[in-house]
């Protein structure tokens, strides 16, 4: 038996209500969100005064098999959903949308429920006859009979959805449609994401703004705990959950929608590995102002409150995470402020020290991953300050914090992140920077060197890219490995981490990350002949003959049989005895030094997966934007 409560999680959500056939809108958005990683799919549409969906397990191309075989009839009002199961089985029934008893009322949801067995027990008390192990379905029944309940007339699906939100626990966006109203779609939402696309004469309900920027860029977002219904004829109308009328903001959607196309390439990674150069100079453009002061994009704090800020935590998950140790080498070392790095999944459970002067830095590429959201509300409530660092507009991780930097990635497709970590990293840097100068502890002509180092990155991470033949001729080479090891020191050691967690999601090899310097401890023991062993080498440039360490563990590994796959600068000879393999990056300063060592790093990774025959653009298992804690 699967546990319902933990159901419906990642999703992806897609809503139409105009002119064009919904059936053709909504599976074309269910394509743009198939990124977020799902397992069923699911359509449902009003025509002709009647309910008709189709749902099935697997990708897409099932669900369109099965509608080739039982067409929906055209319809101006359609949602679809592609779901993703963390426990139980991807099964038809599971899949949304749900239908309530009569068929009538047609309901998709992204999260968890969480009082929904009481709610359940209640509704099977009053007579309703489950037939999937789903929340959602809770959700369903409680609507069907809400609106049977509300007033007639205009609004009345919406009246209902109110209801049923107001005694709802958990996370969830719902979005909901009912066979006789052709033209009205509502949605609700709570912790969960959902985004509002207004075109001429037509609107769009997404998880994400993928699912609607081919038509349009003009949207709106809604806040915690708000309903909106949406009538063809009536337009948009927004309120809370007790029916207070609420102002939706509007924002235009910078991406445009070939920025999520495969553009050319094969894969999605392929091309978002690519266009890292331009992602790192969107990300700097415009960042210094007419005093050669830094700038960052929202601010609600003032300089002196920045001024009293004596610790920082640095809060993320996955890939995020990575970058948030980098940071932590950067910002210690440009503000003088003791920085801390947290997984946010961690970070809230153990009661950590946080008040008015601690500045907590979130980093998310989507803006809705659930933990980092989670640690963001806590940190709030304990009066910290939170400066956010996201790739997506509009999202909820910025919107609930203090301060937001954006990254300029453009839409990260590939479920692994590439682009969107690189510009993390120039993104923490920054934000280092602009803390060091509010608090007068590096002058401006300092963080404009800093700066300008930063401005030459694009070039040699272009510069990486186009060298990468070898790389890829030495990934078929090792496609066959059981483990392959990685190993850094000082910034290296993220990035170390980063390489592996990469090769671990594409490949599905057994990969870990060291500290170099912990070889000795412990990990040097699993090395056997012929084990890969993939070192980060720092400059010889660096303070403290951490070089010299980095090429003695090196040798280390080597006179245990390991196969040295070494990442160095260009000019440092020092290593070339003991690299089976060298792998030359661009000179860079040291602590800028991740942006240019990870990408070999992504590309053998993504090769190695590639030969192995696997999906690189959707690993088995994983999702985009993990929206459940
Ligand atoms: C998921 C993705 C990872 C990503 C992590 C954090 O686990 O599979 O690639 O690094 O979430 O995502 P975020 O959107 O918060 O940066």
């Amino acid at each position: 038996m699967s546990l319902p409560g933990t159901l419906g999680a990642m999703c992806g959500i897609v809503g139409y209500v105009g002119p064009q056939d919904a059936r053709d809108v909504v599976l074309e958005g269910l394509r743009r969100l198939e990124y977020r990683g799902y397992d069923s799919a699911g359509i449902a549409v009003v025509a002709d005064g009647r309910l008709s969906s189709v749902k099935k397990a697997g990708k897409l191309a099932n669900l369109e098999k099965l509608l080739a075989e039982q067409p929906l009839p055209a319809a101006t009002v359609g949602i679809g959903h592609t779901r993703w199961a963390t426990h139980g089985g991807p099964t038809d029934r599971n899949a949304h949308p749900h239908l309530s008893a009569d068929g009538s009322v047609a309901v998709i949801h992204n999260g968890i429920i969480e009082n929904f067995a009481s709610l359940r027990a209640e509704c099977e008390k009053n007579g309703v006859e489950f037939r999937s192990d789903t929340d959602t379905e809770v959700a369903t029944h409680l609507l069907a009979a809400a609106y049977a309940q509300a007033a007639e007339g205009p609004g009345r699906l919406a009246d209902a959805m109110r209801a049923v939100c107001r005694r709802l626990e958990g996370a969830f966006t719902l979005v909901a449609t009912v066979a006789t109203e052709p033209d009205t779609l509502v949605a609700a939402r709570r912790s969960s994401p959902l985004v509002v696309g207004v075109g001429d004469g037509e609107y769009f309900l997404g998880s994400d703004v993928a699912a609607f920027i081919a038509h349009t860029r003009e949207a709106r977002e809604l806040g915690q705990d708000q309903v909106v219904e949406i009538d063809r004829h009536r337009g948009l109308t927004v309120t809370d959950f007790d029916g207070g009328a609420v102002e939706p903001k509007a924002y235009t959607v910078d991406w445009d929608a070939a920025a999520a196309e495969k553009g050319g390439y094969d894969r999605f990674m392929l091309k978002e590995i690519a266009e890292q150069p331009k992602a790192i100079a969107d990300t700097l453009l415009g960042r210094l102002g007419p005093q050669g002061e830094l700038v960052l994009d929202e601010v609600r704090l003032s300089d002196q409150e920045l001024r009293d800020i004596d610790k920082i935590f640095v809060v993320a998950c996955g890939t995020a995470f990575h970058a948030g140790m980098i940071a932590k080498y950067a910002i210690e070392h440009w503000t003088r402020i003791p920085v801390e790095v947290e997984l946010a999944s961690e970070f809230r459970y153990r009661d950590p020290v946080l008040d008015r002067s601690t500045l907590v830095v979130v980093i998310s590429q989507s803006g809705e991953t659930m933990d980092t959201l989670m640690a963001l509300r806590h940190a709030r409530e304990q009066k910290a300050r939170v400066l956010a660092i996201c790739n997506a507009n509009g999202s909820t991780i910025p919107r609930e914090s203090d301060a937001v930097f954006y990254t300029h990635a453009g839409p990260e497709v590939a479920v692994a992140s590439t682009k969107g970590f690189l510009t993390q990293v120039v993104a923490c840097y920054l934000v280092g920077l602009f803390l060091a100068q509010v608090r007068g502890v590096k002058y401006e002509d300092e963080v404009s060197a800093i700066v300008a180092d930063l401005r030459r990155l694009p070039e040699a991470v272009a510069e990486v890219l186009a060298g990468m033949a070898p790389v890829r001729e030495l990934a078929r080479s090792l496609a066959g490995a059981n483990t392959i090891l990685f190993l850094g020191r000082h910034v290296g050691y993220p990035v170390a981490l980063e390489g592996a967690l990469k090769l671990k999601e594409l490949a599905y090899i057994h990969a870990e990350g060291f500290a170099a310097g912990e070889l000795k401890h412990g990990p040097i023991a699993v090395i056997d002949e012929g084990t890969p062993v993939i070192v980060i080498v720092p400059s010889p440039r660096s303070r403290e003959s951490v070089h010299d360490k980095v090429v003695s563990n090196i040798q280390e590994v080597r006179a245990r049989g390991a196969r040295t796959i070494v990442i160095a600068e260009e000019g440092d000879d020092d290593v070339v005895p003991y690299a089976d393999h060298l792998i030359r990056v661009p000179r860079t300063p040291t602590l800028l030094a991740p942006v240019v060592t990870t990408v070999p790093l992504q590309v053998l990774a993504c090769e190695i997966a590639d030969t192995r025959g696997l999906d690189v653009d959707q690993p088995r298992n994983l999702a985009k934007s993990v929206t459940v804690e």
